[in-house]
């Protein structure tokens, strides 16, 4: 089916109204969201970005536990923080609902009403952990244990809080109300499920087989996973107080589950912004030629590619042209964790950097630059202070500023402030370079924004600000200006290079919108032209500037980040974060020294180790330690099995940099031929760490 999209519906990941939002999230589902909405806007092409607060689920009553609130205040308060942290960061969304909103009950009750009587969903009747208590049915987070795993008493009934692995309560050892701190009993409850069992074949078909080219593949290795494993039934109702009621009578005490609500919260979302807009929703989930395209980050793979679009195809409703999911941002060398505080929120780097007065509206773009030079497009990466540094005083200000600024500076020395003439008699080869390039690279970047690859079309426009520098460098027009006493006529040379840099500088500004769009604004009012310049279809034009036309002074695009600053933040950093408590235990435990007996360099030499990425991963039948790899080596890629199921679950490794020992001789194992080792490291409770190298290498490379 290839339709050509007619209208676009682009959603972000709906942020739980539990507490403030992170870079990590800001980097997965915000800002390249917002990057490919500004880019069919500027084509003019129908689009609507919409978002909102996700406030059900057990995380908003245990957050009010915590502040020692209720769950509406947590909800009022969290509701409207996220929704300004992403106003000041210039996140373009149409509209930010919320699901507390009656518009968005009624939706999600009409939708499962609908699946409930076609027939779509299941009943089923289990045993429950039940708090005596409080007479209430424990929701997964609200029941403690021991970790099967790593032993810890850190684990909740959905997950461990020290190893992460995913758990359910009857795998808890000694569980525990975290409400009461009673030992919870079973007792039965019926429950309505929505069998994914029966539309696996679509599920195959449709992302394994129509999209297996086009999504990226981490997504569709975690799809694999998913579907390989076994689609089972998933629960869209439990016994909660806080949420939306099932609409039944036999369902009293029962709300809707989180995962089922939140996503139709997308819905609801576009039902207000039409309200708002007096338009029509209904062609922008109904139509088949709207492009339905996801932004989340990649633990909410499953959540919309098999589950929401079960539910939006039982529905009528059109499915995701994409979800282009985003790997994991780690900081600083560790991963981002709100609980041990290792972090860096939204609002305190508003507050820290632009709402400082040395910073303004310039510092927006520089975070945006920066976590979209390191998206964790295909695997994890990483954000540290000197990268961001580094990327902010080497690139904005010593590339694309200084080009921007220069132009300027001589344009208003040289060429009396105003834009110079070009005589076509004086072209030259690098004119017709520069005009050709400016057009390549606008094709490069529409085609790399079409396929999500956002840090490879920012790169692209960075790159043609370092051939703009170049080619002043070359024609040097200061140098020119030098001999204009004797020779007067070598004002048309000056003129010709400015004209072009001017009319560069203007591409520069259509092209870094969708990107930064307070650069672009700032470069517009610098050149006294309306927003309107920024259309896409201007790039790529050498007559966006009319000649003689005078142009403002120019204003210094972005400020540099200098060292205290950044040695403040990385001491900011450190000082507030809360110890693991595992770690702390594990530390005092000496590393044992049996080292193996002595080879010669020659015996090391004969491993082959390779850098590699993990495509998919999937449990093996009947064996409770091994997890089956596809292990993508650059030069082709292989299945290994490796004994590390207990460790991680299988979607949470996709995606992963490993390191490959790439000719050991191949093993059969269950079946199974495995062609290679992964290299882990164990800690000194027995926990397995992938041996990585520090940074992102491209797979294949040799490790020596
Ligand atoms: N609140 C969820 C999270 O932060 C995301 C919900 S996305 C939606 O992980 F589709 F459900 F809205
Ligand atoms: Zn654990």
């Amino acid at each position: 089916m290839n339709i050509a999209p007619k209208r676009y519906l682009i959603t972000s990941a709906l942020p739980y109204a539990n507490g403030l939002k992170h870079v990590g999230h800001l980097a997965g589902a915000y800002i390249p969201a917002d990057i490919y909405t500004r880019y069919l806007r500027a084509q003019k092409r129908d689009v609507v970005f919409v978002c909102g607060s996700d406030e059900h689920g057990t995380a908003i009553p245990i957050q009010a536990m915590k502040e020692g609130t209720t769950p509406q205040a947590i909800i009022d308060k969290y509701h409207q923080a996220m929704k300004e942290d992403f106003a000041d960061l210039q996140i373009s969304f149409d509209v930010y609902h919320r699901t507390s909103d009656p518009l968005h009950h009624e939706t999600s009750q009409e939708f499962f009403t609908y699946l409930h009587e076609r027939g779509e969903l299941e009943t089923k009747e289990t045993e429950q952990y039940f708090d005596e208590g409080s007479q209430t049915f424990l929701a997964d987070r609200y029941i403690k244990g021991t970790c099967p795993h790593c032993k810890s008493d850190r684990a909740f009934g959905d997950q461990c809080e020290s190893c992460g692995t995913a758990l359910s309560p009857d795998e808890l050892i000694n569980p525990m109300s975290t409400i009461s701190g009673q030992i919870p009993i079973k007792k039965k409850t019926t429950h309505w499920y929505l069998p994914l069992g029966r539309h696996e074949d679509f599920l195959r078909q449709w992302i394994l087989e129509d999209h297996k080219n086009d999504w990226r593949a981490s997504v569709v290795g975690q799809c694999k996973s998913w579907i390989d494993g076994g689609l089972q039934s998933r629960a869209v109702t439990r016994d909660l107080e806080w949420g939306i009621k099932v609409p039944l009578p036999e369902a009293d005490g029962k709300v809707l589950y989180v995962w089922f609500d939140a996503p139709i919260g997308y819905i609801s979302a576009t039902k207000q912004w039409a309200i708002d807009h007096n338009k029509d929703w209904k062609p922008y989930w109904y139509d088949q030629d709207t492009q339905l395209v996801h932004f989340v980050g990649k633990d909410n793979i499953v959540f919309h590619c098999i589950i929401f679009p079960v539910m939006l195809k039982l529905h009528g409703n059109i499915i995701p042209a994409n979800v282009p999911a985003n790997e994991f941002l780690n900081l600083e060398g560790d991963k981002m964790s709100t609980s041990r505080n290792w972090k860096l929120d939204m609002r305190d780097y508003i507050n820290d950097f632009v709402k400082k007065e040395n910073g303004g509206e310039q510092c927006v773009d520089m975070l945006r630059y920066y976590l979209t030079q390191i998206a964790p497009e295909s695997k994890d990466s990483e954000f540290t202070w000197k990268g961001f540094q580094d990327a902010v005083n080497s690139e904005l200000v010593s590339i694309f500023g200084n080009y921007i600024n220069r132009t300027f500076v001589l344009m208003h020395k040289l060429c009396g402030g105003k834009v110079p003439k070009f005589s076509i008699e004086l072209e030259d080869d690098k004119d017709r370079q520069l005009v050709k390039d400016i057009a390549d690279i606008k094709n490069r970047v529409g085609q790399s924004l079409e396929q999500y690859k956002f840090r490879e079309a920012m790169f692209d426009v960075i790159d043609l600000a370092r051939k703009g520098n170049k080619y002043m460098q070359e024609k040097e027009p200061w140098i020119v200006a030098k001999s204009l006493a004797e020779n007067p006529a070598a004002q048309q040379q000056i003129d010709n290079c400015l004209h072009h840099c001017l009319q560069l500088t203007a591409n520069l500004a259509v092209l870094i919108n969708p990107f930064l769009p307070v650069t672009a604004r700032k470069i517009c009012h610098m050149m006294k032209v309306v927003d309107k310049v920024l259309d896409w279809e201007n790039a790529g034009s050498m007559k966006l500037l009319s000649v003689g036309y005078t142009l403002r002074e120019p204003q210094l695009l972005f400020r540099k980040i200098d060292d205290e600053e950044i040695a403040f933040q990385i001491e900011k950093l450190k000082s507030g974060v809360m110890e693991k408590p595992q770690e702390q235990s594990v530390a005092v435990q000496a590393p044992e020294k049996d080292i193996k007996s002595e080879i010669v360099f020659d015996d090391f030499a004969k491993i082959d180790l390779r850098t590699g990425v993990i495509l998919s991963a999937q449990k093996v039948p009947k064996a409770d330690k091994l997890l089956q790899l596809e292990v993508d080596l650059g030069f082709e890629k292989r299945t290994i099995l490796s004994g590390i199921a207990m460790h991680f679950q299988p979607e949470e490794i996709i995606g992963k940099q490993v390191v490959v020992v790439a000719n050991l001789a191949p093993r059969m194992m269950r079946g199974v031929e495995s062609n290679g080792m992964i290299l882990m490291a164990e800690d000194a409770a027995g926990k397995l760490h992938f041996v990585q190298p520090d940074g992102v290498v491209a797979p294949g490379a040799k490790v020596s």
